[in-house]
Parts: C-alpha cells; structure tokens; sequence
C-alpha cells in the first residue's frame, strides 16, 4: 500500500514538473518557433491533466489529494529556464529520452500488473498515447 502510494505521488509530481518545463518552454519559443511552441502548449495541458489523473487515482485510493501541484510545476518551470542558454535541439533530445523512459517505467508498470485495483493501471493506459507522442517530438522535429 505505502509503496502504491508513493508511485502514485511520484508519477504526480513528474506530470506537475513537466507541465512546468513544457510551460516555460512554450513562453521562451512563442516568438521564434510558433509552431513548436503551439507543441509545447499542448504538452503542458496534456501533463497537467495527466496530473489530474493521478491525484484522482490517490484521492481514491487514500482518501486525500497529494498536494504540492504548484510547486513542482514551479520547479519544472526552473529547469527549463536553466536550460535555457543550451540549444533548442539538445534540449529537445534531452526531453525525447525522458520521455521514453516514462514509457518505458509504464509499459513496465503495465506489465506488472500491480495496483490494478486502485485504477493506478487505467491512468497508465490512458496516458501511455500521449506520452509516446511526447517521446516522439524530436524525431519529427529533427529527422534523421
Ligand atoms: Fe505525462
Ligand atoms: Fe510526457
């Protein structure tokens, strides 16, 4: 049950961090690369109701709601700032390979079958499209 928990509160904080990064993101390139920055917009929605899911999924679960919502996106907001000075393409490669190993932990996850009571499994299943087309952004970005 307490290891349930914290992966639940953990995929929550990672979905609040990346709605942060993929946020700024989305401001640093409204400018120069509207297209992808349009891209960058989507994303933030798509982990912040990702997010969403989770905190649904550990409301359920544990009868409370995890919390800290705004300062991870906070935190994911500083990092993409920090990140700032490097080129688009670095930072984009950087992005592509963390999110394949989010697929990769919840084509894992999936696979192990555990927590499929707590609908932590249903939230994997639905998430998993979008977080495959995350992966894949760069590859469109930048074929090879
Ligand atoms: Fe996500
Ligand atoms: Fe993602």
């Amino acid at each position: 049950m307490d290891a349930l928990k914290k992966a639940i509160a953990k995929s929550f904080r990672m979905e609040m961090i990346g709605t942060g990064v993929y946020r700024s993101l989305a401001a640093q390139y409204r400018q120069s690369q509207p297209k992808l920055s349009g891209k960058f917009t989507a994303y933030a929605g798509q982990e912040y109701r990702h997010g969403r899911l989770f905190d649904r999924c550990h409301q359920k679960a544990f009868g409370k709601s995890i919390g800290g919502g705004l300062f991870w996106r906070f935190m994911g907001s500083g990092m993409a700032l920090m990140m700032r000075v490097l080129p688009l393409k670095a930072k984009m490669k950087k992005l592509s390979h963390v999110e394949a190993q989010a697929v990769a932990d919840i084509e894992k996850a999936l696979t192990g079958g555990e927590g499929a009571d707590s609908g932590l499994v249903q939230v994997l299943r639905t998430i998993l499209p979008d977080e495959k087309a995350h992966a894949a952004l760069y590859r469109q970005w930048f074929p090879a």
